[in-house]
């Protein structure tokens, strides 16, 4: 780190060691180093299919065998991914806050397993599976065998417990995210593009509701315009060190 990445360390360590109410937003970054591929990286392919073109309910209507084939290697891929440093650093935060809220856009599950406790799942979750017509649910490693796995209930198609593009967020999520941004004091942006919406517009939002902005990211993105502070560097490195500073 250069004399100005470590000025810009000290003064996200001054603002955060400022605020006792402090929401967080997670992107596929944050899980880059346990070996999560982020979406708009290298590794956001599978046999050759952009994982995002993957993710959608008209590719579940199309093929969906091939949908959940992806969404199998993906849940299987998680048994041995491990949280990292900067997953726990975010569960030591909590601790130490009087109000903390952890919205994150990821499916990994990685936030729970490191300890944080008050998460915020916007994308839903890969430890489910859902009935796209009933309200069955059951935990993934349940699934029945069949390739696209039918609900015991209704007999409909199960299909993973997150959400794809195009569709609306879990309402309970949103309100909880939305009650974060209006109260948080900071709101810390780690590891994400930017790009989607509604995620992309929180830390403006917050901003406008006088918030500060502290973003971790390996590069600028659309929110670093509205950062006080931007902090470039991998997560699992940045974080501990933000959070050491303010102790
Ligand atoms: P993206 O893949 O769009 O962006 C990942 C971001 O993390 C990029 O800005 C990288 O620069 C940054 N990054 C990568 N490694 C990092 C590291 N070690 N430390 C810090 N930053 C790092 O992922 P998201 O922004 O999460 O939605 O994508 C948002 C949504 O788009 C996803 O939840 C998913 C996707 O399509 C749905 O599936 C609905």
């Amino acid at each position: 780190m250069d004399t100005r990445d470590e000025q810009r360390l000290r003064e996200a360590a001054h603002m955060l060691s400022r605020s006792t109410r402090v929401a967080v937003l997670t992107g596929a970054g944050i899980s880059a180093e346990s070996g999560v591929p982020t979406f708009r990286g290298e590794g956001g392919f599978w046999r050759g299919r952009s994982a995002m073109e993957l993710a959608t309910p008209e590719a579940f209507r199309r093929d969906p065998e091939g949908v959940w084939e992806f969404y199998r290697f993906r849940i299987a891929g998680l048994e041995d991914v491990r949280p990292n440093d900067g997953h726990r650093a975010l569960a030591e935060l909590e601790g130490r806050c009087d109000r903390f809220w952890l919205i994150t856009q990821n499916v990994d599950g990685l936030h729970r397993a490191a300890g944080s406790r008050n998460v915020i799942e916007l994308h839903g979750t890969l430890a489910s599976a859902q009935c796209q017509a009933c309200s069955y649910r059951c935990p993934s490693d349940a699934l029945p065998g069949q390739p696209v796995p039918i609900c015991p209930t209704c007999g409909d198609r199960l299909r993973p417990a997150v959400v794809w593009f195009g569709e609306s967020l879990p309402g309970q999520a949103l309100a909880e995210a939305e009650e974060a941004i209006e109260d948080c004091e900071l709101m810390l942006v780690v590891g994400t593009s930017g790009v989607v919406q509604p995620a992309s517009s929180f830390a403006r939002w917050a901003r406008s509701r006088g918030a500060r902005v502290v973003e971790v990211n390996l590069e600028s993105t659309p929110i670093s315009d509205v950062a006080d502070v931007s902090l470039f560097g991998p997560a699992g490195v940045i974080l501990p060190r933000l959070i050491e500073m303010t102790a």
